[in-house]
């Protein structure tokens, strides 16, 4: 089965990063981990820009958002999130007994973007933490404006505002020079996607460091497992492959949506990221029925009604995104 439905690279690490550090002679496993794997954030913060003491870092992005919805729970009423978006901001949120509030993307002939009037109103109301997902994921663009994002940091009662960039690199842009300015500012950050490392778990928080405080306070003491310390470190001393993965990925992402641009009455939506949300001319659901007796998994959202005829497929290598194309291809002629 070809797994293009959960946005990992296919791409891995490069062997020699690996050899270096994992020798069975030099693991110390029967020992803890340092508290706070500082050595990986120091590493993080050199490569992110910022001060190690505005470093956080977690077992994956799941957990910092989990862990930035409890750390904050103290003074936040409602979560505020923008659907169609990642759906583990609501599922936090409803976890620790937060109010969810729905501020659905607003559809600009084939972009979504934020509807940003009812957000400022949402966000203003009680003391709200707010999700923004820069590049968004499923949708693939940036929902956001950075010039709105400015104005969602400053209204008053000022909201948390949360920035998810698992997708920056692919993107190109961050906001991490927003940092200093905006103590309300929280950005996450995930080794899962351009780092190649899904598997691995590391995920990491940027904000002030009275934010990265209440965080530490608030995961558990030994969250970072020395393996995932030591492969994390050792791929930030040498992150030039990023560069490389990033490039292919996106000349992968060009293929992909020519090729689905190809395909009659299917329209790919512009991405920033390393997957591509396109429209189809069935429903959804049927297509990535139709994908998987094909053998390749896609995604499809039978909670969103906005994406009742979108899949989301992830950029893999020329190979696997020739055989989508040609199994898409497939499913839609059975069902011409
Ligand atoms: C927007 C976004 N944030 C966070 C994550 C979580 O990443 P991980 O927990 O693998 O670091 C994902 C994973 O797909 C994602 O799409």
């Amino acid at each position: 089965m070809l797994s293009l439905h959960l946005n990992e690279s296919p791409y891995r690490v490069p062997a020699h990063i690996l050899s270096r550090v994992l020798r069975p002679e030099d693991l110390a496993l029967n020992r803890y981990p340092p508290r706070g794997a500082p050595r990986l954030r120091g590493l993080y913060a050199a490569y992110a820009g910022v001060r190690p003491e505005q470093v956080a870092a977690f077992n994956g992005g799941d957990e910092a958002i989990n862990m930035t919805v409890l750390a904050l729970r103290p003074s936040v009423r409602r979560v505020v999130v923008m659907p169609p978006t990642f759906p583990e901001y609501s599922r936090a949120a409803a976890l620790a007994g937060l109010e969810v509030v729905r501020v659905p993307l607003e559809v600009e002939g084939n972009a979504f973007r934020a509807d940003t009037q009812a957000l400022l109103r949402e966000a203003s109301r009680d003391p709200s933490l707010v999700f923004a997902c820069l590049p968004n994921n499923p949708t693939g663009n940036r929902v956001l404006s950075e010039e709105d994002l400015g104005r969602l940091l400053t209204v008053r009662p000022r909201p948390w505002v949360v920035v998810d960039e698992a997708y920056w690199e692919f993107a190109g842009g961050t906001v991490v020079h927003l940092l200093e300015r905006h103590p309300n500012l929280i950005i996450l950050r995930t080794m899962s996607k351009a780092f190649c490392l899904a598997g691995l778990r590391v995920g990491f928080a940027l904000a002030s460091p009275e934010v990265v405080e209440r965080l530490d306070e608030t995961r558990q003491p030994f969250n970072i497992g020395a393996l995932a310390e030591l492969v994390g470190s050792a791929v930030l001393t040498d992150p030039s492959y990023v560069k490389d993965v990033v490039v292919r990925t996106v000349e992968g992402r060009r293929r992909l949506s020519e090729g689905l641009a190809a395909l009659p009455g299917v329209t790919p939506l512009p991405s920033l990221t390393n997957f591509v949300l396109c429209r189809v001319p069935h429903p959804a659901a049927e297509v990535e029925a139709a994908m998987r007796d094909e053998g390749v998994r896609v995604r499809h959202y039978p909670r969103e009604p906005a994406l009742a005829r979108h899949i989301r497929i992830t950029v893999g290598t020329v190979r696997d995104i020739d055989r989508c194309l040609e199994a898409l291809r497939r499913c839609l002629d059975v069902r011409a």
